[in-house]
């Protein structure tokens, strides 16, 4: 019997903002909390890095939880994971344009570490993201690649 993610909630910075993350399985999302989601991506990777080689809402999301990251009432991070796959794959890693370079980026790959615990798990991250990624303990395996036009690795984590 296949068991849905649960909602996972944890304020992860108290003391310095009010910053808060969520994972929720597709079904589980509100109407605003989608929308928001695609909001932000299409600023992200749509308007901020012109990917427009592939669809970014390319149908997958249904299949997904999704990662959601609040500085206060404001969607500023999202990311998304294919819990059922395994390894579990992580994907579509994003901090609002305004709010990048303020460590935000780090909380949120820090969450999703505590979320996936001791499970295997992999994406394709954009190359020259390669060294931050591994600071964060995911590995680099292979060739770098071309996905969507932009050079990617394939990094694992727990593998
Ligand atoms: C990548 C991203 C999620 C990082 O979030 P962030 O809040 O900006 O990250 P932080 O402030 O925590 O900084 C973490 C690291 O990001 C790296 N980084 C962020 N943007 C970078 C860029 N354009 N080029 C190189 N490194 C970058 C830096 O190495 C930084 O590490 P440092 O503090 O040791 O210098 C965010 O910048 C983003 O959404 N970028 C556009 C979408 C994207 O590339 N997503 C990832 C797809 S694999």
């Amino acid at each position: 019997m296949k068991t849905r993610p649960k909602i996972r909630t944890l304020d992860i910075m108290p003391d310095e903002n009010k910053l808060t993350c969520s994972i929720k399985d597709f079904h589980d999302l509100t109407l605003m909390e989608l929308y928001n989601i695609m909001h932000l991506r299409d600023v992200v990777f749509v308007v901020g890095q012109k990917i427009t080689a592939e669809c970014e809402v390319d149908g997958e999301d249904p299949k997904c939880s999704h990662l959601l990251l609040y500085l206060e009432d404001t969607l500023i991070g999202t990311a998304r994971l294919f819990l059922e796959e395994s390894p579990i794959s992580v994907g579509r890693i994003a901090i609002h344009t305004d709010q990048q370079g303020k460590g935000y980026g780090t909380r949120l790959m820090e969450f999703i570490a505590d979320f996936l615990g001791e499970r295997n798990a992999t994406m394709h991250a954009q190359a020259h993201l390669e060294t931050w990624y591994a600071s964060l303990g995911w590995k680099r395996v292979g060739e770098e690649f071309m996905e969507a036009e932009i050079v990617h690795v394939k990094m694992t984590k727990n593998q």
